[in-house]
């Protein structure tokens, strides 16, 4: 997933792997084992080549979630997850986006003048190369900072806790909390010299190569550019939606952030 309005994704694919499909028609599935959890009808928006890798960029054209039965999936979605903001389609195509656990990052951003540390989840690296991408909402005022220095560092969130992360979420990039004011001890890292939480376990730090504006999101392609470990046996948060989660094993990391 790389953008939320509207729904895109991002699908990186091998020379073979892209000789094997139309990459103008493409249902995508997503599988717990044997178990269908969610399908998706793409439509193709651009495909580029990066490094080592064919890069399709697609729009959501319909979305499906398949962890309930058609009754109880009726009422999940026309009612118990019904909310103001959203309409009963938008809501099941992110929960079919979600059915896939999307690994919680940290993007920490700093020039002479303003500093930054946010979670994402729309991201993805894109493995066998040394790329990595980032769907940032246009309206965050760090954005247009990072195209301008084309910087930021990636941190993994190996032992920060889910109550922080909401918190460094729900700062304003208008206003963001000063290094001194966080909760947490800070170390810089090695090449840019940005603030990273010495809670992690590594960091990329990454130079933009590329950006553009997908609606809601900018996709930004990053390449990185320097990788540092701090730790061995490292964890991370993932972010699934409620229908995975209820049909899953996974642990809840949290109850009651809000
Ligand atoms: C778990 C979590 C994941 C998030 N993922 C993203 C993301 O992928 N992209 C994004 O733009 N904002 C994401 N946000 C929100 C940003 O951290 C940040 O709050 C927001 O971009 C600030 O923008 P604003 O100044 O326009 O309010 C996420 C927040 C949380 C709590």
């Amino acid at each position: 997933m790389i953008c939320l309005d509207p729904f895109c994704v991002a699908i990186w694919l091998s020379a073979e792997e892209l000789s094997k499909i139309d990459p103008a028609n493409v249902n995508m599935q997503i599988r717990d084992g044997a178990a269908l959890r969610a399908s998706l009808v793409l439509s193709l928006t651009e495909k580029t080549e990066e490094k080592n890798c064919h890069l399709l960029l697609l729009k959501v054209e319909k979305a499906k979630c398949h962890q309930y039965n058609p009754v109880s999936h009726f009422v999940l979605f026309y009612y118990l997850l019904r909310n103001k903001t959203s309409k009963y389609k938008e809501r099941e195509t992110i929960s079919a986006l979600y059915s896939y656990p999307r690994n919680v990052i940290v993007v920490s951003y700093k020039d002479d003048t303003y500093f930054n540390i946010f979670p994402m989840d729309i991201q993805g690296y894109i493995p066998g190369s040394d790329l990595y991408l980032l769907g940032l909402r246009t309206t965050n005022i760090t954005l247009e900072k990072i195209l301008n220095t084309k910087k930021l560092v990636v941190c993994d969130t190996d032992t920060i806790d889910v109550k922080t992360i909401y918190s460094l979420g729900k700062h304003l990039s208008a206003a963001p909390p000063k290094v001194e004011e966080l909760p947490f001890k800070t170390i810089n890292s090695e090449l840019f010299g940005f603030p990273v939480p010495d809670l992690i376990g590594s960091y990329h730090e990454i130079e933009i190569i590329r950006h553009q504006k997908m609606g809601y999101h900018m996709l930004l392609v990053g390449r990185i550019v320097n990788t540092t470990k701090l730790k061995t046996d490292t964890a991370s948060l993932y972010h699934i939606g409620y229908l995975e989660y209820k049909k899953s094993s996974y642990r809840e990391a949290f109850q009651d952030v809000y």
